[in-house]
């Protein structure tokens, strides 16, 4: 489906006072819905991210047979059990959602019928051999273009061969979509990641109740599943906590905004998601877990965040996978730091929602910031901040709101050409940031596109 461009603004905003809770964590939500799917009792689920990338993967599994309801905010899944998902009678549309298509082509993976799947201009840019290298290899077919992009036709099977797996790029993704195959495969499944992802689908498929286990190897981590587990649980709640890389735009936001002070609550601080708030505490950022606990296996904490000054630091290739997708807005709190910020190891960053790498190179030079690119190393140079540009987002939510968050302390607003695409992660972005203090509004056509110059003077007055 192609939507109409949303154009939007953001103008500089005083202080960020107040506490809030951001929608439900994303990479939780999806896994949420696919683990309860396979439960043959009662699922019921709070905190869901009612964002458009959850809500496809809904409509994916009510095509086969599984029931999904919603009523003031709580989810309702009736499964299918471990294997009993029926033959989809439609196209399974992921519309932006890489996490949807990946993770869903897993599961699918081990029954015995075929899917079609699509989803929107971005999507259909995105890698898929990564999961259809396993998947086949387990014995599942997949019919696509020679580039190996959606959209594609996955015929699965129910006696799938459990497979020893190592991941050739560090992904929660692939190794998902793995884990989900052997969900209804008969023995052991195993991956070895060489640097460890997101465990979310570790965390909700033992919570559910399978054999899932994780240990050190000199490769890396193995995760090793024992498949047809029963999931038979009559009733079962599930609680999604807020999800920490949309709680990523309001921390840097009060950071970079003078005198700002804000508690975001009920944020997944799962370990393997946090490398974003460990940077930012090096770069001198007055950032507080208050309140730690955990919930259904996860991590959760309030998060206390006071205005700081920051500074330039170096980020290892190896924190990547614990803040991937942190990186847009990173690169923003870089450009209002004292220093070179330089951030190592971002060749993923190519094939996000959006070539993200440029994306952020090019938001920053039309908004004045200096910055460069030495290979897979982002170099930004801080300081203040003209602003005034406008941004391409290239049909992604988290350039979107990462820029929108630039223009709240620049010396000049920032536009981005279409926030439409917010509404994939964070529906409510522009309403929750300007309660806390922002101006974002949507930008009139009129005045979005140049204008033939006014005239400076009035015509002069006819007398008859
Ligand atoms: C996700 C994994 C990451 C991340 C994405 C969500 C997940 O992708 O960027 O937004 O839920 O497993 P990769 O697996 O491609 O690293």
């Amino acid at each position: 489906m192609t939507h109409a461009p949303r154009p939007l603004i953001s103008h500089p905003s005083g202080a960020l006072k107040g506490q809030v809770r951001v929608p439900g964590d994303k990479s939780i939500s999806h896994r949420a819905l696919l683990c309860s799917a396979m439960n043959v009792g009662k699922t019921s689920i709070s905190g869901l991210l009612e964002g458009e990338d959850v809500l496809h993967t809904a409509d994916a599994l009510r095509q086969m047979g599984v029931t999904i309801t919603e009523s003031g905010g709580y989810w309702e899944v009736r499964g299918v059990g471990v294997g009993g998902l029926s033959e989809p009678s439609g196209v399974l549309d992921m519309g932006n959602s890489g996490t949807g298509a990946r993770l869903l082509m897993g599961l699918v993976a081990s029954h015995p019928f075929t899917s079609f799947f699509a989803g929107d201009a971005s999507l259909h840019k995105r890698p898929m051999k990564r999961v259809a290298d396993p998947l086949t290899q387990m014995g599942a077919s997949i019919l696509a273009r020679s580039n190996l992009r959606l959209p594609l036709a996955l015929t699965g099977r129910d006696d799938l061969l459990p497979i020893a797996y190592t991941l050739p790029v560090a992904s929660a993704q692939v190794k998902s979509a793995i884990l989900l195959a052997g969900l209804n495969t008969a023995g052991d499944t195993t991956v070895i990641e060489p640097e460890r992802t997101r465990d979310h689908t570790e965390i909700m498929l033992r919570h559910f109740g399978a054999k899932i286990s994780g240990e050190a190897v000199k490769e890396g981590w193995k995760v090793t599943l024992k498949g047809r587990p029963d999931f038979a649980h009559k009733t079962l709640e599930l609680k999604v906590p807020a999800d920490p890389s949309s709680a990523a735009f309001a921390i840097v936001a009060a950071l970079i905004t003078e005198q700002s002070e804000l508690r975001v609550t009920d944020v997944c601080v799962n370990p393997l998601r946090i490398g974003l708030f460990t940077t930012l505490k090096e770069m001198g950022a007055s950032l507080t877990f208050e309140n730690e606990r955990e919930e259904c296996g996860e991590k959760v904490a309030d998060i206390l965040v006071r205005a700081s000054a920051l500074k330039g630091i170096r980020v290892p290739a190896e924190r990547a996978p614990s803040m991937i997708d942190e990186y847009p807005i990173l690169a923003v709190a870089a450009a209002f730091a004292k220093g070179e910020t330089v951030m190592e190891g971002l060749a993923e960053l190519r094939v996000k929602e959006s070539d993200r790498f440029n994306a952020i190179l090019a938001g920053l030079s039309v908004n004045g910031v200096q910055a460069k690119a030495e290979g897979d190393t982002l170099i930004v140079t801080g300081g203040k901040v003209k602003g005034g540009g406008k941004v391409a987002t290239h049909m992604d939510h988290r350039i979107a709101m990462s820029f929108l968050v630039m223009g709240m302390a620049a010396q000049e607003p920032v536009r981005v050409d279409d926030g439409g695409m917010i509404r994939t992660s964070f529906p409510d972005f522009m309403g929750l940031m300007n309660s806390l203090g922002a101006t974002i509004e949507d930008v009139e056509d009129l005045h979005y596109f140049a204008l033939p110059p006014r005239a400076t003077k009035a015509p002069p007055l006819m007398i008859a």
